[in-house]
């Protein structure tokens, strides 16, 4: 198959948002107990914090973590999570139909994230609480002191204020099976109101309303629509979700999936853009694509979920899915059309950080490892600066059963006008052949040199686990020629690249 990509420093789509390299912690699973938190561990720190999976978070690169949920904070007591440990209680956390100890909370969590070199995104429970609850977690976060609540925050052990900037307004409120979840009109009102006496306290926050769980909500679009025209004056962004698997063996249409998540996106900014001419606003808002990944869910509503009503455990393996090379292919074309978007999805989190669907896993007591997804946002987050660039890429064509035609090669640049650094993230989708590109850059190239890794295997389906943590590691490209201002490079099938011209 071929492809050739024309690259030119003055078509941008907008800068790099550094916020759309975020993650996700949720109380899920074991994300936070023997995730990021396991005291004991032979390297936690004297917070119980574990240094190997801190080194890993630290060299993943991730801009801002939402927290604690997901659907988990629905029903969260963010109170329960503060002051003395022996004097939390342990709850049932319907959600995960867990056992939540309370031992981590926000002021674990605040302190954890600045070790972790990131930025604390929260997200409030507007499942079974309201506007009251969203103003007592805000005041004991940001307010410095002589407050009730910041002066417990005080005494509780975090002297400065948290002063967490970018707030989610409840989480998936369009799900049926969201704590509390209720109709667009509903949650519309609610989330107005909430959003408006959060700026009472601080107007300079940055507010999200929840979107679409997912692109295939039978509500999508008609729920946006009915929430903004609530919350336009209110909010900063908009959220969406989306997750994607492999289902029936149809391998083609899950390569594909990032054609399916462009679509979404560009729906939804057409539903917002309708909104703000309907209001006729000059104010735009913008997407927080807060969780995002492979995930087979399937596999967690067949085989996973805990049905048993005696059954509640503590940190229970839940949604620990085993990343292959074909994930890691379709993680990081989700991630180029991320990038594609850099002008109006400002925000966005993988969901999630560790053990529950993560790029990084670890063993209680044991090594921790990065998964093959862990590569692409790795490199991403570190080789995408300055600038992304419009692209003119005609690539070969395949047929898939969901998502109709879809270019076999797909890809994204972005070039830093300071350091004249240009890096390419690309994609071969194709399942049957490699893919040979050739990117024309003129005088970009003058002067430089050019580097590549590629993650493939002859084994699509090879993962990294416990026994083989590095069965899948990027590798150098050695198929790379450079002749006369233009690149010409071999994608093996099922492959993702990152080509750095420095
Ligand atoms: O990330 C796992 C779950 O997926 C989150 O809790 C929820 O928001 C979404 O449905």
């Amino acid at each position: 198959a071929h492809a050739h990509i024309d690259i030119d420093p003055r078509f941008t789509i907008g800068p790099v948002q550094r916020r759309l390299f975020g993650s996700f912690v949720e109380h899920l699973g074991r994300c936070v107990y023997t995730g990021i938190y396991e005291p004991g561990h032979p390297t936690a720190d004297e917070d119980g914090f574990r240094g190997d999976v801190l080194e890993l978070v630290r060299e993943l690169g991730v801009s801002a973590i939402r927290y604690p949920g997901g659907n988990f904070v629905s029903g969260y007591r963010w109170e329960d999570g503060i002051g003395p440990k022996e004097d939390r209680p342990k709850r049932i956390d319907l959600a995960w139909h867990s056992v939540e100890t309370n031992e981590f909370g926000l002021d674990e969590f605040a302190k954890w994230i600045k070790k972790a070199d990131s930025e604390l995104m929260y997200a409030v429970n507007l499942g079974t609480r309201g506007v009251q609850d969203a103003l007592d977690v805000l005041e004991y976060s940001n307010i410095r002191s002589g407050t009730t609540l910041s002066d417990q925050r005080v005494a509780n052990g975090s002297p400065e204020p948290h002063n967490i900037r970018m707030w989610c307004l409840g989480n998936e409120m369009d799900g049926p099976w969201q704590l509390g979840h209720v109709s667009a009109d509903d949650y519309g009102k609610i989330a107005a109101k909430t959003a408006s006496a959060m700026r009472q306290m601080d107007p300079t926050l940055e507010l999200v309303a929840c979107g679409s769980s997912k692109p295939t909500m039978p509500t999508f679009a008609e729920w946006e629509r009915v929430v903004l025209h609530h919350t336009y004056q209110h909010v900063d962004y908009i959220s969406c979700h989306a997750y994607y698997e492999e289902l029936d063996g149809d391998l083609d249409s899950f390569l594909a999936s990032g054609a399916n998540m462009d679509e979404f996106i560009v729906s939804l900014i057409a539903t917002i853009d309708h909104v703000k001419a309907v209001l006729k606003s000059d104010k735009t808002i913008n997407i927080s694509f807060d969780e995002w990944n492979v995930w087979y869910n399937k596999r967690w509503h067949t085989e996973d979920k805990p049905r048993n009503a005696t059954d509640w455990r503590y940190a229970p393996r839940l949604l620990e899915d085993q990343y292959s090379v074909a994930d890691a292919v379709v993680f990081g074309s989700l991630l180029i059309s991320l990038l594609r978007h850099a002008d109006r999805v400002t925000s966005a989190s993988l969901a999630q950080l560790v053990n529950v669907i993560a790029p990084i896993m670890t063993e209680p007591g044991g090594p921790a490892w990065k998964q093959t997804i862990f590569y692409p946002f790795a490199e991403a987050s570190r080789f995408a600066t300055g600038n992304v660039l419009r692209l003119n890429l005609s690539s070969d064509t395949y047929e898939t059963k969901m998502y109709g035609t879809v270019d076999r090669v797909d890809a994204i640049a972005t070039h830093d006008p300071e350091s004249g650094a240009l890096s390419v993230f690309l994609v071969n989708r194709g399942a049957d052949e490699s893919a040979e590109v050739t990117l024309d850059l003129g005088n970009l190239l003058e002067g430089r040199s050019v580097q590549a890794t590629t993650i493939a295997d002859d084994d699509v389906y090879a993962t990294n686990t416990l026994d083989q943590p590095d069965r899948v590691v990027p590798q150098m490209n050695e198929n790379v020629t450079v002749k006369d201002g233009t690149v010409a490079i071999v994608l093996p099938a099922v492959s993702w690249t990152t080509l750095t011209i420095v």
